[in-house]
């Protein structure tokens, strides 16, 4: 794929056929998403909301999250990184790039995009509380089936996925398939490879 510069639709397809299956079509995604953000609009109705997105693999959830949300809110984006290009966790989160709002006596609701290890997430939580915030929850589209050592509570989930090495949809695999607007297991010969 490297070089090639290629129409979106021409793009997606090509993308496409390293799936092994899609788990969640573009409309099944955005129904979701809605409901999601009819659910927060009313449980923050009155509060002073701000959404924090985690660079890079959120931002297309918050994009669409955001635009379904009908109260006043402001968002940040936070950058952290564990997977480095591989299909398992490193354990080891770098925060690439911290908030610039003034977060504290807020209401910060996390939008990400997967929840696996949970290594994330928990340091995540960690910096921004920091920040003195009112409240700290988390709504994340994916929760991995698995088990983990770290308990992230989720406030909203998206949908529960089998513990799969999925893309599209923001995820990536070595930054690409992020653009792809479905939400598929990648095919393991692909990464393998
Ligand atoms: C991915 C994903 C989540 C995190 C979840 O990010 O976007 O942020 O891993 O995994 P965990 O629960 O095991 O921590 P990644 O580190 O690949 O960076 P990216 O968002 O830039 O792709």
């Amino acid at each position: 794929m490297d070089g090639k510069v290629l129409p979106l639709a021409q793009q997606e397809n090509e993308l496409l056929q390293d799936l092994e299956r899609v788990l969640y079509s573009e409309e099944e995604i955005a129904r979701r998403i809605q409901e999601l953000g009819r659910q927060i609009s009313e449980d923050y109705r009155d509060k002073q909301l701000v959404l924090i997105s985690i660079l890079k693999g959120g931002i297309v959830f918050l994009a669409d999250l955001m635009r379904s949300i009908t109260i006043p809110h402001a968002f940040d984006l936070v950058g952290a990184s564990s997977y480095r290009g591989g299909t398992q966790s490193s354990g080891k989160v770098i925060i690439t790039k911290d908030v610039t709002l003034d977060l504290r006596d807020k209401h910060l609701l996390l939008v990400e995009d997967i929840l696996d290890t949970g290594h994330t997430l928990n340091v995540v939580c960690e910096v921004l509380k920091i920040h003195q915030p009112a409240s700290l929850d988390i709504c994340c589209l994916l929760d991995k089936g698995r088990e983990r050592t770290i308990n992230v509570p989720l406030k909203y989930t998206g949908f529960q996925i089998p513990d799969e090495f999925v893309v599209g949809y923001g995820l990536d695999f070595r930054e690409y398939y992020r653009n792809l607007s479905c939400i598929g297991v990648l095919k393991p010969e692909v990464y393998s490879e």
